[in-house]
């Protein structure tokens, strides 16, 4: 019975430790340091992100099919990715967006909004 009782005791102590271990302790451990802070989101323009959703599969590099394309027809005249452009006019981007033009394809409203497009326009046509 004494033995029992002793063993009983053990055990009990035995599971606090586990418990505090596991349980107790791993909250404590997980939370993050008051002076952590998350890496800063690298810095990119509201209307560079609806450029990111919507147009840099096609356009954000040389290898892209929409600056293939570009390339193909302005032979090295004007650059191919629509970023480094200058000449562009708000107008026409907005043109495009809306109607597409060969195989790019138009952007509905419900899509990109007027207020995004006039948005995306500006960026790639700044200085009109
Ligand atoms: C599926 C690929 C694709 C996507 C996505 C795409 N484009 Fe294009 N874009 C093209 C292609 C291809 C051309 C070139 C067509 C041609 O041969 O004239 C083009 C041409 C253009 C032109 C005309 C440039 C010029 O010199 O006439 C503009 C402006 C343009 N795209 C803007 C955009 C914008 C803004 C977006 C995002 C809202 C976008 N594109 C998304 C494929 C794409």
């Amino acid at each position: 019975m004494k033995g029992f009782r002793l063993r009983r005791g053990r055990a009990v102590a035995a599971c606090a430790v586990l418990a505090v271990t596991l349980g107790g302790c791993s909250p404590l451990w997980r939370r993050p340091s008051p002076h952590y802070s998350p890496p800063a989101e690298p810095a990119r323009s509201a209307a560079g992100k609806i450029f990111d959703k919507w147009c840099s599969d096609c356009h954000s590099t040389a290898e892209g099919p929409g600056s293939r394309a570009l390339q193909r027809r302005y032979q090295g005249s004007l650059p191919a990715v629509l970023e480094q452009r200058s000449d562009l006019r708000p107008d026409y981007v907005k043109l495009v967006v809306r109607h597409g033009i060969s195989f790019m394809p138009s952007f509905r409203k419900t899509e990109i909004s007027d207020a995004d497009l006039a948005l995306l326009a500006a960026y790639l046509a700044p200085s009109q």
